[in-house]
């Protein structure tokens, strides 16, 4: 079992947004998945309200909860448990990232996204856990994705794909889907697939990446972003 967290303390930058649709992404490439809710605003439980479609299971936790629960699924069936988080930085986000194998930070191309994630990171960093920024509700085409790009690359990983601005996203979330299953065919869809397998992907990298390694795949990324911006 596998945990990925989806973390910063920027409110709305789509930490629960890209959880769900990345769960339904993973369930529909042939795994099993539950999702840990830390966030009251419950968006995760109220998608699950409208939901019809089997899977993933969704538990509602606390703070004082999350190491006996981590304990608990080490032993289940589940090959990945995502954790959503709330906005804040507390004692239940560093569990959250305690428990990581991978951290997510979702960040808009703005600057007070751009300046909100540097407390999680520190505490990433602190933690030593592997993380990735993904770019999040990005316009199609714009100077200012590629300036973000450039400035997250330099701190750390960076997927091949953005995830542009799309109402699929939205309308999704209402109907208790993910954008995978409500638009198969949309380009929101496409983008969320990529994330998963590259997220998939950085998982399976057993070889522990040296400095080196993560200069050298930043520069090849960064190089990607470029060029689609
Ligand atoms: N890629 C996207 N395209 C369009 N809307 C998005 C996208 N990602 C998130 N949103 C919208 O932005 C808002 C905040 O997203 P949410 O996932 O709740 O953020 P967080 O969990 O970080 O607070 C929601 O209304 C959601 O529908
Ligand atoms: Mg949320």
């Amino acid at each position: 079992m596998k945990a990925i967290t989806f973390v910063t303390q920027k409110g709305g930058s789509g930490k629960s947004t890209l959880c769900i649709s990345l769960a339904v992404a993973a369930q529909e490439a042939g795994h099993t998945v539950c999702i840990l809710e830390m966030d009251r605003q419950a968006t995760i439980s109220d998608w699950l309200d409208h939901r019809t479609a089997d899977g993933p299971e969704v538990a509602q936790i606390d703070a004082t909860q999350i190491d006996l629960v981590m304990e608990r699924l080490a032993e289940s069936s589940y090959d990945y448990v995502f954790i959503d988080t709330p906005g804040v930085d507390s004692n239940g986000t560093l569990s959250a990232i305690r428990a990581a194998d991978l951290c997510i930070i979702p960040c808009r191309p703005t600057p007070a996204d751009l300046r909100a994630f540097k407390p999680t990171l520190a505490a990433v960093y602190r933690l030593e856990k592997k993380f990735a920024f993904v770019l999040n509700q990005t316009p199609p085409r714009s100077y200012r994705i590629r300036d973000a790009a450039d400035g997250l690359a330099v701190l750390g990983i960076l997927p091949d794909v953005n995830i542009v601005s799309r109402t699929d996203h939205q309308d999704a979330i209402g109907v208790g889907q993910g954008v995978t299953e409500y638009n198969p065919k949309g380009q929101a869809a496409g983008e969320i697939r990529r994330l998963w397998s590259w997220i998939e992907r950085r998982m399976q990298a057993t070889k522990p990446r040296t400095r080196k390694d993560m200069v050298k795949e930043t520069r090849k990324d960064a190089g990607k972003h470029v060029k689609a911006a």
